[in-house]
């Protein structure tokens, strides 16, 4: 069978990242899928020498997206007006798509998943919500036939991050933000990752999957971190109590018919008892806690933003179309019963 090509837009921390887990782990790849995977094109500002000249690399990024030499179009530019566009050309040239936007898919899911529907491509996310941890896998898979009541989580590591140093170092938060933008974690603008912003995109995204409900960013109650001072953390130390940042997606029944008027969204620090689990969620560690019915309460952890946990939710989802894709190559006629599931709520 022929070579699955893949194409990454954008060089920054996640691109580098799948850049170099590609190369870390390639012949595993390779055979686990059964399938042989190359990296083809690479739409980057300036030309990079540390890149493979087999690759060609381009800052004409609409040209990859539409490129015969493509079949998947890694996005990981990120911003919400030139991936947009990229995406939107991608999925009308057939290309599957795989992106960490979670602001651009905020903000205009509903269009962009209905237009991959009418294309009959897929739009995979996973690295969008919550780093490495493979949260929308676990709503779309695992909790499939389950009632979601609420989800409680940690989303965004650089918020957390912060909070965990200036409580147990001490440290000034513009200090430890810095950090957190050295070490990759931050978002371009950090105003995103204090503000609660991030969070409420990766909220919505999260909640849109649980109750199978349409993308309404504009709904989430937004509040971030800017106004948490030492002081504060460390009267809730005294208290018992732990401030974290937190999302909340709750089902409110008898709010309405539509079932997404029900659905109460909010992001904003949170006082919690120091032995509750999400307590004890530190650093750029991220936690997701869903009480499904009839499953009951599980918890979800792990690395929330860096370069290798989010290059690793993105090459999850390029596995399963890579699959999907070998297995379509192997039988012109049927793709042998493996077939990725709509990876998004599409309303009617
Ligand atoms: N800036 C984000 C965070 C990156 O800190 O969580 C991962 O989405």
């Amino acid at each position: 069978s022929h070579s699955i090509k893949l194409a990454i837009l954008g060089l920054g921390t996640v691109g580098t990242g799948v850049i170099n887990l590609i190369n870390d782990n390639l012949d595993e790849l390779k055979r686990r899928s059964g399938q042989d995977i190359t990296i083809t094109e690479v739409g980057t500002r300036r030309h990079r020498d540390d890149i493979d000249p087999n690759i060609m690399q381009s800052s004409d990024l609409m040209a990859i997206a539409a490129s015969d030499n493509v079949d998947i179009v890694i996005e990981v530019i990120g911003g919400t007006t030139l991936a947009r566009e990229v995406i939107m050309h991608a999925i009308k040239n057939g290309k599957h798509v795989v992106t960490a936007n979670k602001a651009l898919l905020a903000e205009h899911g509903n269009e962009i998943f209905a237009f991959a529907e009418e294309h009959h491509v897929h739009v995979a996310y996973e690295a969008a919500v919550a780093g490495g941890i493979p949260i929308i896998k676990v709503m779309r898979e695992a909790l499939a036939a389950n009632k979601v009541e609420w989800l409680a989580g940690i989303i965004n590591g650089t918020g957390n991050f912060i909070m965990t140093e200036m409580r147990d170092k001490g440290r000034p938060f513009a200090d430890v933000l810095s950090e957190a933008q050295a070490l990759g974690y931050a978002e371009a603008d950090p105003t995103f990752d204090v503000e609660g912003i991030d969070a409420a995109h990766k909220l919505a995204l999260l909640a849109s999957i649980a109750f199978g409900i349409p993308l309404q960013f504009d709904k989430v109650y937004c509040e971030g971190i800017t106004g948490i001072t030492l002081q504060d953390v460390n009267y809730a130390e005294e208290l018992g109590y732990r401030i974290k940042h937190l999302g909340f997606a709750v089902r409110r029944d008898g709010t309405g018919d539509d079932a997404a008027t029900g659905i109460e969204l909010r992001v904003h620090p949170t006082l919690i008892p120091q032995d509750a689990l999400l307590a004890n969620v530190n650093g750029v560690k991220n936690a997701v806690l869903v009480n499904s019915h009839p499953l009951g309460q599980t918890l979800y952890c792990g690395d929330g933003a860096g370069a290798g946990a989010t290059a690793s939710a993105v090459m999850a989802d390029v596995m399963d179309l890579v699959r999907v894709l070998g297995s379509k190559d192997a039988d012109d006629t049927s793709n042998n019963g493996h077939h990725v599931p709509h990876l998004a709520f599409i309303p009617e």
